[in-house]
């Protein structure tokens, strides 16, 4: 795997550089060098609408910057869109030990919020903190504690970095509970899923940039692997509901279903069990996903490509099969499939859709071929929905 930094999407270049400037000056002895920084990279700081503080990236390409968290309230996501809905309350309450998997960590606000909300439980926790960038593992030290526990974290934060030799001095001053157990990996997550991960975890929380930057964590391929670390029962929460990374978790074996909102659009929560999977899919985004380029999802064969690669694969295959093989996705089509075009208002849209499914051969929107396509059990899990969306299409379409 290239470890070309740009393969993958991290932190602002400066607030990266700052850090290094830190971590020399300690290691060159300075006792006082985490305070002489603390302003400047306190400077990177956005505070979000909790109170709680986020980071911004890097650019990638032509993509403006993205901040780590939502900025209605970065801790306020960690515990709506990942911990609340993880179960991992009612699992603690039936077994002695639970392992998480947190791929990445960033910050650790996600880790943070999930052992706030256990902190009453008699339970062994075992988490493994998976994040590619060492330099946002060292501002979490700077960051205000959003909660007592926050101290665990930059505990074992500072201890990694001790023992890895980037930082001199023991300055966290608190003790992790003995029932916590908190290993940091320092990798690309890909590398981690290959080489490191062993065991079944209760639960992954799948925080990366949104799939546009940094899609390798979103492929068929990843998921597919993530597979094999997974209890029956295990949730996969990730905060977005975009149709390629869908798609790849339908393609990998995964049941999907609606997680919960935050502001932004709701999430995605995937499980190998039919029966963990408490609110499904919209049948208007499972027709997105089924029928229409944009279920394109990204693929990384062999979890080592970089994110040109990975981007330009699926554009091709977009391009290739789009008003082919699959409908296109403008103007929103997938959702107009089957209806009667006399009940759209706007005669521009209904000409525009219609001539968009002529061009494949269909009369209209509500050809009777197109209601054979959308004719599937609605007893079916969302997954087997859009599997047996797709059959139809082919079957239809030859
Ligand atoms: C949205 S932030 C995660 C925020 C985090 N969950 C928290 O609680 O603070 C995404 C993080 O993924 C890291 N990252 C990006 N690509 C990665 C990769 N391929 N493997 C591991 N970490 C990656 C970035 O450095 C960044 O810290």
């Amino acid at each position: 795997m290239s470890d070309d930094t740009h393969s993958r999407l991290e932190l602002l270049e400066q607030n990266k550089m700052l850090i290094h400037e830190l971590f020399q000056l300690e290691q060159d002895g300075h006792k006082d060098a985490r305070e002489l920084y603390h302003d400047e990279i306190a400077g990177f700081f956005i505070r979000t609408d909790d109170g709680s503080y986020t980071l911004t990236s890097d650019k990638r390409d032509s993509h403006d910057c993205e901040t780590l968290h939502s900025k209605y309230g970065a801790f306020s996501e960690s515990y709506e869109k990942f911990v609340k809905p993880s179960n991992l309350l009612e699992i603690a309450n039936n077994k002695k030990s639970i392992r998480v998997l947190d791929i990445c960590s960033g910050i650790g606000y996600n880790v943070t919020a999930l052992l706030t909300y256990l902190k009453d439980e008699d339970v062994e926790i075992e988490i493994d903190m998976v994040e590619s960038s060492i330099e946002t593992l060292a501002t979490s030290l700077f960051i205000p504690d959003v909660s007592k526990v926050y101290g665990y974290v930059k505990k074992e934060v500072e201890s990694y970095l001790i023992e890895h030799g980037y930082l001199t001095f023991n300055k966290v001053l608190c003790n992790v509970p003995s029932n916590i157990h908190i290993n940091i990996h320092v990798c690309d997550a890909r590398e981690f899923i290959k080489n490191e991960a062993n065991g079944k975890y209760d639960a992954v929380f799948l925080d990366p940039y949104s799939p546009s930057k940094s899609p390798e964590l979103y492929t068929i391929d990843f998921f597919s692997r993530i597979k094999e670390f997974l209890e029956e029962y295990a949730l996969i929460l990730t905060y977005t509901a975009a149709s390629p990374v869908r798609s790849a978790l339908v393609h990998a074996g995964y049941q999907i279903g609606q997680g919960p909102s935050f502001h932004r659009s709701g999430g995605t929560i995937a499980s190998l069990s039919e029966d963990m999977i408490a609110t499904p899919l919209t049948f208007s985004d499972e027709k997105v996903i089924a029928l229409s380029d944009v279920g394109v999802p990204y693929i990384d064969p062999d979890l080592n490509d970089d994110y040109e690669t990975i981007i330009n694969r699926r554009q091709s295959t977009r391009k290739k099969i789009r008003a082919v093989s699959v409908f296109p996705s403008s103007s929103k089509l997938p959702r107009y499939l089957g209806l009667d075009p006399e009940t759209i208002e706007d005669e521009h849209l209904r000409d525009k859709l219609n001539s968009y499914v002529i061009k494949m051969g269909f009369e209209s929107i509500n050809d009777y071929r197109i209601h054979d396509i959308l004719n599937v059990d609605a007893d079916l899990s969302s997954s087997n929905q859009i599997l047996a969306l797709e059959d139809n299409l082919h079957r239809i379409l030859g």
